[in-house]
């Protein structure tokens, strides 16, 4: 569906992304995550035809990003990191212009910014100015001209910078909403969002490909051990030495509050050794729970180790 083979751009002599190669397939949902200037929004403008690249190809749907970009501008549809507003214009307005620029016709128009209304929950505002709306709403409205079109592929840059944690949930639940029926490549620096709505996850760093996996398999393949959380309801025991003298527990940490974070050998499953160490020593037990490490842990670790081979 979308393949970037070596993609590079040079803004001067500064490179922004280097050599990128990665694909997505037809219906899934990818995240781009990486930090502030990794190359997030370059690459997306690349994809949607409105920057060209310094090097490399890329192909939509089979059409290529420079030969047949009018063809890619039909199928994709773009939301920008700052979407192309116009604060003076009406909702309803401003979207029937976004339809007419894609060449649609009149009655077209009208049942395209109906639907695109409908669908983005901007049925209240559709005769407000936009540059009233909070910014939430003009997200959406953002959102909306991206989709006037009715494209499969949504190239969608940080949908959810710079709103407040309600209008965040709406947005997200709008984009899953959205993922059922599209494409959709998603940017963002906030770890949490790409875990919740994405499949797979392209991390990008300083311009390069730091990683491309499933979430669980981002996970999987750095785990070097098993973490564990306990917790007891009676401290003071020797707890952390007993635990120390299982022979597969590799490190006890004390948390807080008679919490004991532990890290063990790979698959060694302790917990019904740590079950009756408590009950021998009437630790009253409350709690043990495997940890799996977060996508933060993975994004580190990875950055980290890119960062690392260069040094
Ligand atoms: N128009 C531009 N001119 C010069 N440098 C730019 C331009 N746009 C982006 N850059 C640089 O390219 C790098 C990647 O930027 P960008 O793609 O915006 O990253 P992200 O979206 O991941 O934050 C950064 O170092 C940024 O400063
Ligand atoms: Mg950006």
């Amino acid at each position: 569906m979308i393949e970037v083979e070596n993609l590079t751009k040079h803004y001067g002599p500064r490179k922004a992304i280097n050599n990128l190669t990665f694909q997505v397939a037809q219906g899934e949902v990818v995240g781009f995550l990486g930090p502030n200037g990794a190359g997030k929004s370059t690459t997306m403008n690349i994809l949607s035809c409105i920057l060209p690249a310094s090097s490399g190809t890329a192909r939509i749907r089979g059409y290529d990003i420079f030969e047949h970009s009018l063809e890619i501008r039909k199928i994709i549809g773009y939301l920008p990191e700052n979407p192309p507003l116009y604060p003076d214009m009406s909702v309803r307005d401003y979207l029937m212009f976004a339809a007419k620029i894609r060449r649609m016709t009149g009655k077209q128009t009208g049942t395209a910014v109906e639907r695109v209304i409908e669908n983005c929950s901007l049925k209240d505002v559709g005769h407000r100015i936009i540059g009233r709306l909070s910014k939430g709403y003009q997200q959406r409205v953002g959102l909306a001209q991206a989709l006037v079109h009715d494209p499969d592929i949504l190239i969608l840059d940080e949908p959810t910078i710079g709103l407040d944690p309600i209008q965040i949930i709406e947005i997200r639940k709008l984009i899953q909403e959205l993922a059922a029926s599209h494409t959709i490549i998603l940017s963002s620096h906030i770890l949490p969002e790409i875990a919740q709505i994405c499949q797979r996850v392209i991390i990008i760093n300083e311009g390069e490909i730091a990683a491309v996996d499933s979430l669980e398999g981002l996970t999987a393949s750095l785990r070097k051990s098993d973490r564990l959380s306990l917790t007891i309801r009676n401290d003071g025991n020797k707890v952390e030495e007993k635990l120390n003298s299982l022979k597969q527990v590799l490190s006890v940490l004390p948390g807080e509050k008679n919490q004991f974070l532990l890290e063990c050998e790979l698959n060694s499953n302790l917990q019904d050794e740590i079950a009756r160490l408590a009950l021998e020593n009437q630790w009253g037990l409350v709690e043990i729970k495997p940890l799996s490490l977060t996508l933060e842990d993975v994004f580190l670790k990875l950055t980290i180790e890119e960062k690392d081979v260069k040094a």
